[in-house]
């Protein structure tokens, strides 16, 4: 691999994605943004949908727009499902937060396992999805089984297989490892659940809009994800959930609320959950913010899954490349799958000074993020990052560590990375 600058601008060049990049704010501002996968940028396209919204909806149609708002988290869902995640129409909705989406779906489906006593989680899973399912097994008296999984290259599947049992309800498990990017395969482990009575609920945070999820493919039957990573939906954007068609009828989610009710203004005595999806819906949606979830799934669709994973792949290879070229003498290591298909689109590189080497990037204009013990996080989202961006990334971080620049910077962690 030609590791030199022009090689990288040969790559821009020559990308089909490239003209995606004009469509976001703020990128020709000099700052190297390599940390999509938490929050994606702002399309440029966004502030008018959202001003739409609330001068034209809002501010002259008040009440006559709720009509159009109601169907909306269906018709992003829908959006959703054709363009990201490889669902069919009427499976996915956008709603609450991925916290809560989750939380729905655990119960729903530990409901439709009755007799089954345990849940399974993976061990160095994002830590919402560790708590939410401690805290159902705590409500209902059930056992967590957590499986094991290696920081760097992620879960073991001889180990799930060895957790998966007769007494298994529902495995709640990340499509990508947050931390180190590690790819679970959908298929193989939905197979594997499925021969144990269990059911799946899927995490696809840190995949959705940068990895195939084929979620039909694949046979799943739950999942949920987050809109402000490589979906670019804005901070605090709502999540979307996923169900499987055949299996809508037979779950009943916890927190009965008004828009999960048939006939919602017939207002009815008692709770009677509508058909398909429209039953995991809990309350009024956040309009606002659905607006610009709806542009960052569009820019998505618009892109392609398939372009997104092989730019997505290729800018990884450059990170993996550079690293053990100029940064291996340096004491850096990859903490991630060097098999591309094995890896989602972010990488992680270990040092003992990565607090210290995070804080100089972003002193030097770089924005990376730090990841719990010793690891520095680098996501190039494939819609907008260019490969010369990756490249003058990792040229400032071999700067700094061959001018020992990140020494002068408090060893102490401070609350937010
Ligand atoms: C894998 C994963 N799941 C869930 C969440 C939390 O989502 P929310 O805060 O929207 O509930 C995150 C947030 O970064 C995440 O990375």
């Amino acid at each position: 691999m030609d590791l030199s600058r022009a090689a990288a601008a040969a790559l821009d060049a020559a990308d089909p994605l490239a003209g995606f990049r004009a469509r976001f704010v703020g990128v020709d501002d000099g700052l190297l943004y390599l940390d999509g996968n938490s929050l994606g940028r702002l399309p440029t396209d966004t502030p008018a949908a959202v001003a739409r919204v609330v001068e034209q909806e809002w501010g002259r149609g008040l009440i006559g727009s709720w009509g159009d708002w109601v169907e909306r988290s269906r018709r992003i869902g829908d959006g959703l499902a054709a363009g990201v995640l490889g669902a069919r129409p009427g499976e996915v909705l956008v709603s609450d937060t991925t916290s809560v989406d989750l939380y729905k779906l655990l119960v729903a489906g530990t409901d439709a396992r009755p007799g089954r006593d345990v849940l399974v989680c993976c061990a160095d899973d994002f830590p919402t999805d560790r708590y939410v399912v401690a805290g159902v097994a705590a409500a209902r008296g059930m056992t967590v089984r957590e499986v094991d999984a290696h920081i760097d290259t992620g879960l073991d599947l001889a180990a799930l297989t060895e957790a998966l049992d007769e007494r298994v309800a529902v495995v709640v498990l990340s499509q990508v490892a947050y931390r180190s990017g590690a790819l679970v395969d959908i298929a193989a482990v939905t197979r594997l659940a499925r021969d144990a009575g269990a059911l799946v609920v899927w995490d696809l945070s840190h995949g959705a809009g940068a990895v195939r999820a084929d979620l039909t493919a694949a046979g799943a039957d739950l999942a949920v994800g987050c809109t402000y990573k490589y979906l670019n939906g804005g901070p605090g954007a709502p999540a979307f959930l996923y169900v499987r068609r055949e299996l809508q009828e037979q779950l009943r989610q916890p927190i009965w609320g008004w828009f999960g009710q048939r006939d919602q203004f017939a207002m009815g005595t008692a709770y009677d959950p509508a058909d398909g999806v429209d039953r995991f819906a809990v309350g009024t949606p956040p309009v606002l913010a659905m607006a610009a979830v709806e542009v960052g799934a569009r820019l998505t669709a618009e892109a392609g899954i398939d372009r997104l994973v092989a730019k997505g792949r290729a800018l990884t290879e450059l990170v993996i490349a550079l690293a053990d070229d100029r940064l291996a003498a340096h004491g850096v290591t990859v903490a991630s799958p060097r098999e591309a298909d094995r890896r989602g689109s972010h990488v992680s590189l270990a040092h003992p000074r990565a607090w210290q080497l995070t804080q100089a990037l972003i002193d030097r204009g770089v924005v990376p993020d730090f990841r719990t013990p010793d690891r520095l996080r680098l996501g190039p989202a494939p819609l907008y990052t260019r490969f010369v961006d990756v490249w003058d990334a990792m040229d400032r971080l071999r700067r700094v560590l061959d001018e020992g620049a990140h020494a002068e910077y408090p060893t102490e962690r401070s609350r937010i990375t």
